[in-house]
């Protein structure tokens, strides 16, 4: 099977050769023609008020016993530190298009019941101040999505006026009496969710009628400010509504609107709807089934983007994935309102996988939000009561750091086969990159779950004289970290000499490595 390639054939650069006899890889990495920009915002996340992941799992409240700032979780605000988030998409998600950002603020929240997800009471004890404040703990930007299905473009170009407005409007004064003088930065804003479904199963024509409303009148007010607007786009390989939303953006004129990314959403749901996978004490077949399935992003952004590039050959439009990752069967006895599901090593290189396929596109992918941040569908982290565990998703947004805002740089390799009963996948994947340091960094993922992957390589006047990074591995397909034993799936240190040139490194079996080559002090 031939692996993942990125521009032409070439002879300069970091190049790795197999040393494993029965299943030769090469890799050839050209540091001499750098691709585009990985954006960081790749790596952004996505926190809907669903289940336990804003009550519980990021807010408890200023009067709570577990350790707190302004009721904002300190071990959960700690662990998500270390992934430099670039951005966290919220309210919503279905949730967006019933959310009324007036519940959210001043003396008293208004509780309201999430019909999205299991009618339970929402305090709106989150709203947006809090939002931002949690921003700020974390470090990242914000991607608000305004409502578009039940809301109006009066109501969301009053929400974008009491977070932006720097001189003193009405809503701004209301901002400053709420303990917020000062504008926020608004750096994302979707016109809606899933148009197409639970934002209100509107036709394309429908949609882009409301689009063209909400691009104009709803802004950011910081003259300082270059928010970035995101249509609703496609949840499947249909065209229909890519093509829909691109004319519209081509046919617009003067000051008329104008949008700067189109979402994509595509969730891991292998064998059909509705998620069935166990995603705890499964087996090969199932591994291998799930990351067949998860493989198809691929194509799919392909297909999306040649699209786009009809109407907009200069990739101004951004196609932002704002919502992907493994959808599992729920964690057996949890409400299945709450889409929680346990999380493990398949997940890890799952998230690996589509990290990677991004990065490849990453001249029209210039964003991405996993679902979701906390104990919802594929998570960085789980909470009980007082207990956070990492998983082993958070491990590889840990661990691919450097990728963030790093130059791509082509890479060919022979991916080789692994085979599962009837099923065959690359047995490997690798991306590489120029880091912002100006280091040359690697993934290399052994996606088979049996054998080792050997390398020997070259490492041609980059004067690099070791490789060093993490592995991350676990005795089983489906190790998860438990609150009891939370460090089964961590990574490992790694490292290998680089000596007269060359590199030799083995991986072991369904692992991720990122290696960052450099030199010995
Ligand atoms: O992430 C869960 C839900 O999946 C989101 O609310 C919705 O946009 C999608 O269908």
């Amino acid at each position: 099977m031939r692996g993942a390639i990125f521009g032409a054939v070439f002879a300069a650069g970091l190049a790795f050769s197999a040393a494993h006899a029965n299943d030769p890889i090469a890799v050839n990495i050209n540091a001499s023609e750098p691709g585009p920009r990985i954006d960081r915002h790749i790596f952004g996340q996505f926190a809907e008020q669903l289940g336990t992941q804003i009550y519980g799992g990021i807010w408890v409240g200023k009067n709570s016993k577990i350790p707190n700032t302004r009721g904002i979780r300190k071990d959960v605000v700690a662990a998500l530190r270390e992934l430099h988030i670039p951005d966290v998409r919220w309210p919503g998600g279905c949730y967006a298009d019933q959310y009324h950002w007036r519940d959210g603020v001043g003396k008293t929240h208004n509780a309201r019941i999430n019909t999205s997800w299991g009618d339970v009471l929402d305090t709106n004890a989150f709203g947006t101040d809090e939002y931002f404040d949690f921003l700020k703990q974390i470090g990242a930007e914000a991607y608000v999505s305004v409502n578009v299905g039940s809301g109006t473009v009066e109501e969301a170009s009053d929400w974008l006026e009491y977070m932006t407005a720097d001189k003193p409007t009405a809503l701004a004064k209301l901002r400053a009496r709420n303990g917020h003088p000062a504008p926020y930065h608004v750096a994302f804003m979707g016109i809606g969710n899933e148009s197409w479904d639970c934002g209100g199963l509107m036709t394309p024509t429908e949609y882009t009628a409301r689009m063209r409303r909400f691009a104009r009148f709803v802004n950011d007010l910081d003259p300082a400010d270059k928010m970035q607007k995101i249509a609703v786009g496609p949840g499947t390989s249909d065209t229909a509504w890519t093509n829909a939303v691109m004319d519209t953006w081509k046919k617009r004129h003067g000051w008329s609107f104008d949008i700067n990314g189109m979402s994509l959403h595509s969730y891991t749901v292998s064998g059909g709807w509705p998620p069935h996978m166990a995603s705890a004490d499964f087996g090969q077949k199932d591994y291998a089934a799930v990351l067949k399935e998860t493989l198809k992003m691929d194509g799919l952004i392909q297909k999306q983007s040649a699209v786009m590039d009809k109407y907009d050959p200069d990739k101004k439009i951004a196609l932002v994935v704002d919502e992907w990752g493994a959808w599992l069967a729920p964690t057996p006895g949890s409400n299945p309102a709450f889409l929680q599901q346990q999380n493990s090593l398949r997940d890890a290189i799952l998230a690996a996988l589509n990290l990677d396929i991004f990065a490849r596109h990453a001249d029209r992918v210039r964003m991405a939000n996993i679902a979701q941040m906390v104990n919802v569908l594929q998570a960085m982290l789980m909470t009980d009561g007082p207990r956070m565990v990492k998983t082993p998703t958070y491990y590889v947004f840990k661990m691919y750091v450097p990728f963030q805002d790093a130059t791509l740089l082509p890479v060919r390799y022979d991916a080789g086969t692994y085979t599962a009963g009837d099923l065959a996948l690359p047995r490997v994947d690798v991306i590489a990159a120029k880091a912002k340091d100006g280091r040359s960094v690697v993934s290399l993922v052994n996606i088979d779950p049996t054998r080792p992957a050997d390398f020997a390589g070259t490492v041609p006047g980059a004067g690099a004289s070791i490789a060093r990074g993490e592995t991350l591995t676990a005795p089983a397909v489906d190790s998860v970290n438990s609150f009891a034993a939370p460090n089964t799936v961590i990574p490992k240190p790694i490292s290998a000499n680089v000596a007269n040139g060359r590199l030799a490194i083995s991986l072991p079996p369904k692992s991720v490595t990122v290696l960052t080559l450099g030199r010995t002090p």
